[in-house]
């Protein structure tokens, strides 16, 4: 067994000068083009944000937990680890329901990062049980797989009233026409969010999902706590007003929502909803791009899914699987764990890479091969996650790909790529700037 890792609370170039040998990474350079040099783990590199599968085919090979000085965390590159540790209730996405910052070696968020802070930590994704249990069983009261088989008519038809006007227009940014207005569209359907607001919606989730980049500037920390603070004064007042007049939407029914005579408070229903907005949707865009540019690049497999529609479901899996559009995410250690022989110790942080757990020759046949034809049915990657905080949304997200897919695939029989995208610096959530497309 290795020996013990560095004191999480050091700061990185001390923590990786006692990072046990073995555990550290391969330590070439990505864009020195070289074969023989295996490919390096750097999230701030844009050549490893566009491609950062070579570079996780290393860190598998050299072994199963790796520690990164630089962010301070040690990357889990495996399927089975990945998978078991998201299910391991010795690791949580907070540790604030065992410990207090100070007892578990860390600082408290700065003071001037409220509202940010009670906005994202009373959110499910970011509470673990009871808490979390109880907050997810009141939502999903609501937000029903009822609610989801009821959207499927508004999904179709949104994303053929987009699709039809890029399609007039004979082409266009792809992701800024398409992938990013649909789910946006849907959500604010979803809430009833009144169509004169909706502009605002992309903006603020946009300026507060920075904050979940690695190491975010303070810059944008300063963004997102404006985009906060206006998103929750603007559901404030949008909850007051279901209150008083209660639809068929989303929000109401979080109003309604009862459990044993428990509900939402104000501000876990503003945490919910916001919540609901920002995990669902920038992946859902990314997927889809991401998704576009892989059948782009393999034209056999994008004539295969043409001329067989009857693939669109294996299809969106493949998608999902192929290029994963939120790389990483973290979890704190609450008790010791042993990965592969290493002792990982309580108060560290761990990064589970989903990318690379997608990847894994372990668990799927040739994993480098975009294969629109391999079954849905066998095709269990992690995008969705795992455990407790698995997605709440996967179904809606799976009945928004495969509109759009399956619209574009028959509406736009001869749609291309203009040219090779430009890409966003982001890591976790990642994935092209926008996407030119004509026909
Ligand atoms: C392709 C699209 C999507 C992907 C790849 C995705 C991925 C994920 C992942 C990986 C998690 C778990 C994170 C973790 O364990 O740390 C998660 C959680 C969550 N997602 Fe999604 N998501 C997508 C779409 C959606 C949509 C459309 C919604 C809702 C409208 C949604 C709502 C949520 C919520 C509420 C959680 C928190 C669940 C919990 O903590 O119990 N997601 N998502």
């Amino acid at each position: 067994m290795t020996a013990l890792p560095p004191d999480p609370a050091l700061p990185s170039a001390a923590a990786e000068a006692h990072a046990p040998e073995g555990d550290t990474l391969p330590s070439s350079d990505n864009a020195a083009g070289n074969a023989a040099v295996p490919p390096r783990f750097d999230p701030w590199s844009a050549a490893f944000v566009r491609d950062p599968y070579p570079a996780y085919d290393a860190l598998r090979e050299a072994g199963r937990a790796h520690f990164f000085a630089p962010s301070n965390q040690w990357l889990i590159p495996h399927y089975d680890d990945v998978s078991a540790l998201l299910r391991d209730r010795r690791l949580g996405r907070t540790y604030l329901h065992r410990f207090t910052h100070e007892e578990f070696g860390r600082q408290a968020p700065p003071p001037e990062h409220e509202p940010f802070t009670t906005l994202n930590g009373e959110g499910m994704l970011d509470l673990e049980d009871p808490r979390h249990a109880r907050i997810r069983r009141l939502v999903a009261k609501a937000f029903t797989p009822r609610m989801v088989e009821e959207l499927v008519p508004t999904v179709r038809r949104l994303a053929a009233e987009l699709i039809g006007g890029l399609y007039a227009d004979g082409g266009g940014d792809l992701l800024a026409r398409v992938a990013e207005p649909l789910p946006v569209a849907v959500i604010a359907e979803m809430l009833g969010i009144p169509p004169a607001d909706r502009g605002l919606l992309r903006p603020w989730s946009a300026a507060i999902t920075g904050m979940f980049e690695l190491n975010p500037s303070p810059e944008t920390a300063r963004r997102a706590v404006r985009a906060g603070e206006e998103f929750s004064a603007y559901l404030r007042e949008l909850i007051a007003a279901r209150r008083r007049d209660p639809g068929t939407d989303l929000i109401s029914a979080l109003i309604a929502a009862h459990d044993d005579g428990d509900v939402l408070s104000e501000q876990e229903m503003v945490s919910t909803v916001v919540l609901l907005l920002n995990a669902g949707h920038e992946a859902t865009v990314n997927t889809t791009v991401l998704g576009w540019l892989a059948l782009f690049h393999h034209p056999d497999q994008l004539r295969a899914v043409r001329e067989r529609p009857e693939l669109l479901r294996d299809a969106v899996e493949e998608m999902l699987r192929y290029d994963t559009p939120l790389q990483l995410f973290e979890r704190w250690v609450l008790d010791d764990i042993e990965v592969g022989g290493t002792v990982i110790p309580r108060g560290a942080e761990v990064a589970l890479l989903f990318g690379s757990a997608n990847h894994d020759p372990a668990r799927f046949a040739e994993p480098h091969r975009f294969d629109v034809s391999r079954p849905a049915a066998d095709n269990k990657h992690l995008t969705f996650g795992a455990g407790i905080h698995y997605c709440l949304g996967a179904p809606l997200a799976r009945v928004e790909l495969t509109a759009s897919f399956g619209t574009l695939l028959r509406d736009a029989p001869g749609m291309r790529l203009v040219a090779e995208p430009e890409w966003r610096p982001g890591y976790v959530i990642r994935g092209p700037r926008e996407m030119l497309v004509t026909w």
